[in-house]
């Protein structure tokens, strides 16, 4: 008997392969970082096959890692950056163009046209999203507009589309005349063209962005024993290894931490932060700026719903400040220079890079640095960079605590920022609530290994998953009230400044 699952975690960043014992436990892995293209302002994009490849070399090297076989993997699961937008060709398996990251805004008319004409309304009660440049259905639109020859070859069933996991998945089940073309219904749920209640394709989303419902992927269970097919043409898994996980990655993080109640919660520190909150059977729909989405549907079960709070840049405004402002040499550098003064300096930065996501919702903000005086320095700068992480998840909290009439209690957080000791302490001062970090951090990996293992039995039911986690640091609030206060007022006091930047 197989004693492992692996997990494929194809990220915004990187890629990378985790293999995990019964226990939940890591025992290999491997990672690949992709190019990020930048051709213009605002626009991100990434080259699908290199992402491929990275997939398939980050399988094997984990493999070799830990020293196993894939033989020795009973199901792997897959989980993805979602939204972001692959259109190719299945008789050659050739991208008709790059993939359009989640984070691009080239989109932003298409969006704004929406908004003005009413059909954001149908978008937001069907699919549970306002009408933004983040979500699949405009990216779709724009690369059926703009690349010559996609929108004829989409009419002629020659053009597939999948957010990163239906790429990958259809590479690795034998691609062309093989490949299996299926998403997970999370997936689908970041496109604003699935109907929440039906989990289906809907035609009259189809008809606002004008998408040829033959472009796009069956919509199945999160975790399903046959579903997704086999791994057959990687190089290291010629055994055809089961695929019986799929779901995005923020909702993979959910899983990891053992979220399976309603009300409980998980916020992930990545590229951006994406905090989830379970909301059972029940679709809440959001007057806050939230986004309803589906949590993960398990088998047969019914779906599982959430309410989503994204904010698009929290760890990449710390990249930034090293790649491109050259403050500090590694992401650890930046609790150092926080750490050189004692508080913000009055200096707040609002790192809007790609407009403000939840719960403004708001394409045309810009980034802005306010508050400086000559007494500042970069250790204000690096601090306020750490703050901004910490007040943009407050927003999103707030937000949640209204639409889902719940107080949380606890922040249970994940994700590559989570190491920075000083950003977790002002994330407790800011919320004023507890922030507790799990032993087992790879919390996006770890779900969707769930998801596989569930679905053919190697965990028998959610029960055997929470025993898996225990919590490993805790941090406790130690501002009082009023520094509290004065410190969020001043935050939204900056958000107003760089709202309306363009117009
Ligand atoms: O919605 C975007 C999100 O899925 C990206 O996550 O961790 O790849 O930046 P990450």
């Amino acid at each position: 008997m197989p004693e492992f699952v692996g997990a494929v975690d194809q990220g915004t960043t990187s890629t990378r392969f985790m293999i995990f014992n019964h226990d939940g436990d890591e025992v290999a892995r491997y990672q690949l970082e992709h190019r990020q293209i930048l051709p213009r302002a605002g626009w991100v994009e990434h080259d699908p096959v290199e992402i491929y490849e990275r997939t398939n070399s980050v399988m094997q090297n984990a493999l070799r890692a830990g020293g196993l076989s894939p033989a020795d993997l009973a199901a792997i699961g897959i989980t993805n950056q979602r939204e972001t937008t692959v259109i190719w060709d299945p008789r050659n398996g050739r991208p008709y163009y790059n993939a359009i990251v989640w984070q691009d805004t080239r989109t932003d008319t298409i969006a704004a046209a929406l908004e003005r004409d009413g059909r954001g309304e149908i978008i937001r009660r069907k699919a549970g999203l306002p009408p933004a440049t983040y979500f699949s259905g405009g990216k779709i639109k724009w690369i059926l507009e703009n690349v010559e020859g996609v929108r004829e070859a989409a009419e002629r069933g020659h053009a597939l589309f999948g957010n990163t996991d239906a790429w990958v998945l259809w590479n690795l089940t034998g691609g062309p005349g093989a490949g299996i073309h299926a998403t997970d219904v999370t997936n689908a749920s970041r496109t604003m063209l699935m109907n929440l209640e039906t989990l289906d394709w809907d035609d009259e989303l189809l008809e606002i962005f004008g998408i040829p419902r033959a472009m796009l992927p069956t919509i199945n269970p999160s975790s399903h024993p046959e579903a997704f097919g086999k791994a057959r043409t990687s190089r290291p898994l010629r055994t055809a290894t089961p695929i019986t996980g799929v779901l995005g990655d923020q909702q993979a993080a959910t899983v990891g931490q053992v979220c399976f109640a309603p009300g409980e919660a998980k916020n992930t520190y990545g590229t951006g932060n994406f905090l989830l909150l379970n909301t059972g059977a029940e679709l809440i729909r959001s007057t806050s700026g939230l986004l309803t989405t589906v949590a993960y549907q398990f088998g047969d079960s019914p779906p599982v719903y959430a309410l989503e709070g994204s904010i698009a840049v929290t760890g990449s405004a710390v990249q930034w400040l090293r790649d491109q402002m050259k403050m500090i040499d590694d992401a650890p550098g930046s609790e150092r220079l926080a750490r050189t003064v004692e508080d913000n300096g009055g200096v707040y930065f609002v790192p809007a890079f790609s407009g403000l996501f939840a719960p403004y919702w708001r394409s045309d903000a810009r980034g802005a640095i306010v508050g400086l005086t000559r007494y500042n320095t970069n250790g204000h700068i690096a601090r306020a960079t750490l703050e901004a992480i910490c007040y943009q998840s407050r927003d999103v909290v707030e937000a949640m605590e209204r639409d889902a009439d719940i107080h949380l209690d606890v922040l249970r957080v994940d994700g590559g920022v989570t190491d920075n000791e000083l950003c977790m302490q002002i994330q407790a001062d800011v919320l004023g609530v507890p922030v507790s970090r799990p032993v087992i951090a790879e919390t996006t990996a770890l779900g969707a290994a769930y998801a596989a293992g569930l679905a053919t039995g190697f965990w028998r039911d959610t029960d055997e998953l929470r025993s898996h986690w225990s919590e490993s640091r805790r941090w406790e609030p130690q501002w009082d009230q009023k520094a509290r206060e004065e410190g969020y007022a001043g935050w939204k006091k900056a958000v107003r400044r760089t709202l309306d930047w363009i117009t």
